[in-house]
């Protein structure tokens, strides 16, 4: 259905700010072209001509953003969990992806991953494909016919992967500026993204291309930063110049500011020299809990960079990540910032529920613009979920409701959900 006018009717939960939930029992939510006109405990007179969806009873929030998740390692989730990431990546993640250079088998398990995103309450994502530029393609036209929002990336490795997951150097650049010829204007709601692996996997030249590239289409970037110990020691080794990983990718133009929009994933190791850079190039973290704890990385000071007011969202890292879930990464970035509190550091005091469901919503769909949240002037955005099975009714506020939903409910549970006011179901 495309509708871009109309008002959602139902239990109604969305973030202010980092800290502050707003709630609204029986409230309406405004539709207006596509954007929020805003929450409502009686419905304005010039809306009363709208058509009136009916949640009742219903909890209805804003879609989630998940900030970093590779489309590809959806097939093999959940492999090789007792393994570090080097050990991971060689183990089973590039000989997985290597298989996507078949664009048919990349259409088949794309389209796996992108049936369980259409169905969940993710409306945005900032997406890796593989180096391989058709099936990445292809993985653009499956997230532009669910009707979602997102960036998808080519990836860019020239170097420390096998022979089937390798590109040469000029290959890599080349492969880039076609597939970003291929794909400009082609996907209203899917947006390419510059996405060199991480530092091991792209020399210096490669660095200096993708830079040139950047600049000159104005694109947004996204990669891997301090995320292991064995990691960040070989990046040292790599680039024996660099102050540190941010430093690295900021000598080649690929660290934000303001016309170079970047996330980085991770950040569990990131010096304070390098949340300095962060915070002054505006980069935003993707905070990736689960993977952290899955693959031995660590516990990244999410308070800190809370605190520090760093732009931060979510990620599921699929599949470092087993989850695709954005309400399972709230749970987990609640419960390992617990942890790091209680066995590191006692100054930073673990993630709150409105905070986290900050993360998931407006501080992931910043990275999008205006979304992530009802305050009047946002993309409509939102999902409707039935937690009448987790309520006893009445006992419970919204906000209560919201807590349980974040630690019990399934992606499945989504009842209907709009993009940009488009409903999808
Ligand atoms: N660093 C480089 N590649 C990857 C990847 O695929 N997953 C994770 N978690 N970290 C990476
Ligand atoms: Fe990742």
């Amino acid at each position: 259905m495309v509708q871009k006018n109309f008002v959602c009717k139902g239990d109604i939960c969305y973030s202010k700010d980092k800290n502050t939930l707003q709630t609204c029992k029986d409230g309406y939510l405004v539709c207006e072209n596509g954007v929020s006109a805003g929450v409502f405990a009686k419905l304005p007179e010039k809306y009363q001509d709208f058509p009136l969806l009916d949640y009742t009873g219903k909890l209805i929030m804003p879609g989630f953003t998940d900030l970093h998740v590779h489309a590809p390692q959806y097939r093999f989730r959940a492999l090789g969990m007792d393994l570090e990431l080097l050990e991971w990546l060689d183990t089973h993640t590039f000989p997985q992806e290597a298989k996507y250079v078949d664009t048919d088998f990349a259409r088949k398990n794309y389209a796996r991953f992108v049936e369980e995103m259409r169905k969940g309450p993710n409306t945005r994502g900032c997406i890796f494909g593989t180096i391989h530029r058709q099936s990445t393609e292809v993985l653009m036209e499956l997230l532009e016919e669910a009707g979602l929002c997102a960036m998808v990336g080519k990836v860019n490795m020239d170097r420390h992967s096998p022979d089937i997951l390798r590109e040469t150097t000029e290959e890599s650049a080349a492969e880039t500026v076609q597939w970003l010829a291929d794909v400009a204007d082609k996907f209203p709601h899917v947006k390419p993204i510059l996405t060199p692996r991480f530092l091991p996997s792209c020399t210096d030249e490669l660095l200096e291309k993708l830079g040139d590239i950047q600049k000159q289409h104005h694109l947004p970037v996204q990669s891997h930063l301090s995320e292991n110990r064995g990691e960040v020691a070989w990046v040292q080794e790599l680039f024996p110049k660099s102050k540190h990983y941010g430093d690295a990718y900021d000598s080649f133009g690929l660290f934000g500011g303001e016309n170079c929009p970047t996330i980085m994933a991770h950040c569990v190791l990131s010096s304070d020299d390098e949340i300095r850079l962060m915070k002054e190039r505006g980069v935003f973290i993707a905070h990736c809990p689960e993977s952290n704890t899955n693959l031995a990385s660590g516990i990244a000071p999410a308070r800190r960079y809370l605190t520090e007011g760093i732009p931060m969202g979510l990620g599921s890292d699929i599949a470092g990540g087993t989850r695709c879930s954005i309400f399972f990464a709230m749970a987990e970035a609640i419960r390992v910032s617990k942890m790091r509190w209680r066995l590191v550091d006692e100054s930073l005091a673990p993630l709150t529920i409105p905070e986290v469901f900050y993360l998931a919503t407006l501080g992931g769909g910043a990275f999008f613009g205006k979304v992530g949240s009802f305050a009047e002037g946002y993309e409509f955005d939102a999902f409707v979920l039935d937690d009448s099975r987790y309520d006893n009714p009445g006992e419970y506020d919204i906000a209560q409701r919201l807590e349980r939903v974040i630690y019990l409910t399934e992606d499945s549970e989504v009842l209907h959900k709009f993009v940009e006011g488009r409903q999808l179901f």
